[in-house]
């Protein structure tokens, strides 16, 4: 038996959690439990656990039951697609297993609803099944104290996982450590501020022994960005500058902003066609880069003065404003800076 999971055994006895009401060895109680604490946490579960019991004591009753039954008594929960799949995983028990759950993970993993990682759990907790556990919490303790790199969510960093897990079962005593592995992820393991100090596997942990808790597990790669360019002509006339204000929706929108073009080239164009201006632009000022959330905009800042008028326009969401008076407005912050510094 593997040291790791002694340790654990050893301190699940002592500090984990205990007394929980699915810590029972009925499949239908643990598989419930198991289902409304995949996106919920404990506390929650509790309450909505036993009403759910009360009303529905069996998977015969869950079967049996209307679909609004079943989702009236998990109504706050949230993740409604679990009630519906648990609805039809009851049914599924009833007519394909003959009332009773299957015991082997395989099997369970063939009911809506139930992963590998959940299919393990309860067939550990109900049937003592040697069978490893990977959820979320577990990839975290486990990528850190054998000191995985790599996104869990890729196919090679999660078959290197599953290998640990199963390297890693006890020869005895599934139920303990499997409940260990949850109570080290929820309480010591933490995907911030892990108390390692009062860990059972700190001395060989590799995260620990490097520094690198912080960073294990590697978080899911960042899509890049696309990156989007434009001209943020800043036209003056007698000390003020005009400004113009955005259409409602779309980037900044409804707000009062610098008139854009596409390029430096079409400024000039621009203005006439746009605005009836004649206006002579100085050299571009530096690019600056504004990051969005969906993607970078490169703004190259073109500072000019207006030489003569074309056409007279008098236009609802075109204005002249002093810097002052620009400032008190809705501005994009880049616009803000830009006004600011000055040209
Ligand atoms: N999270 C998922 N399964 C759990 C369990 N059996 N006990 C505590 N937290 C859990």
């Amino acid at each position: 038996m593997s040291d790791f999971s002694q340790r654990l055994i050893a301190w699940q006895a002592v500090h984990g959690r205990h007394n929980l009401p699915w810590q029972v060895s009925d499949p239908y109680r643990v598989w419930l439990s198991e289902i409304m604490l995949q996106q919920t946490q404990v506390a929650t579960v509790i309450p909505y656990y036993q009403q759910f019991l009360e009303r529905f004591p069996d998977v015969a009753s869950l079967a049996a039951a209307s679909s609004d039954d079943v989702l009236a008594r998990w109504s706050g929960l949230g993740y409604y697609s679990r009630a519906r799949n648990l609805h039809k995983a009851a049914q599924m028990v009833m007519e394909r297993f003959e009332g009773q759950f299957p015991c082997t993970p395989a099997l369970l993993a063939e009911l809506p609803g139930v992963g590998p990682s959940t299919a393990a759990a309860i067939a550990a907790f109900s049937f003592g099944a040697q069978a490893a556990i990977l959820d979320g919490n577990v990839k975290r303790v486990l990528a850190r104290w054998a000191g995985i790199s790599g996104y869990p969510g890729t196919k090679a960093v999660e078959r290197e996982l599953w290998q640990l897990a199963t390297n890693l079962l006890p020869d005895s005593g599934i139920e303990r450590y499997t409940q260990s592995l949850m109570d080290l992820g929820a309480t010591i393991c933490t995907p911030k501020k892990p108390a390692c100090i009062v860990c059972p596997v700190q001395a060989d942990c590799l995260a620990r022994q490097q520094g690198r808790q912080a960073e294990l597990p590697t978080p899911k790669p960042k899509k890049i960005s696309p990156e989007r360019q434009t001209v943020l002509m800043m036209v003056e006339r007698s000390g003020k500058i005009l400004l113009e204000r955005r259409p409602p929706s779309g980037i900044w929108g409804g707000l009062w902003s610098l008139p854009e073009a596409t390029s430096t080239l079409d400024a000039s164009n621009a203005c006439q066609q746009r605005f009836g201006l004649n206006v002579e632009f100085d050299s571009a000022g530096e690019d600056f880069v504004h990051v969005f959330t969906h993607f970078r905009l490169t703004i190259t800042p073109l500072p000019g003065s207006v030489t003569s008028q074309t056409a007279i326009t008098h236009e609802d969401h075109l204005g002249w404003f002093s810097k002052a008076e620009a400032l008190e407005l809705g501005l994009p912050t880049p616009v803000r800076k830009l006004l600011m510094k000055g040209r």
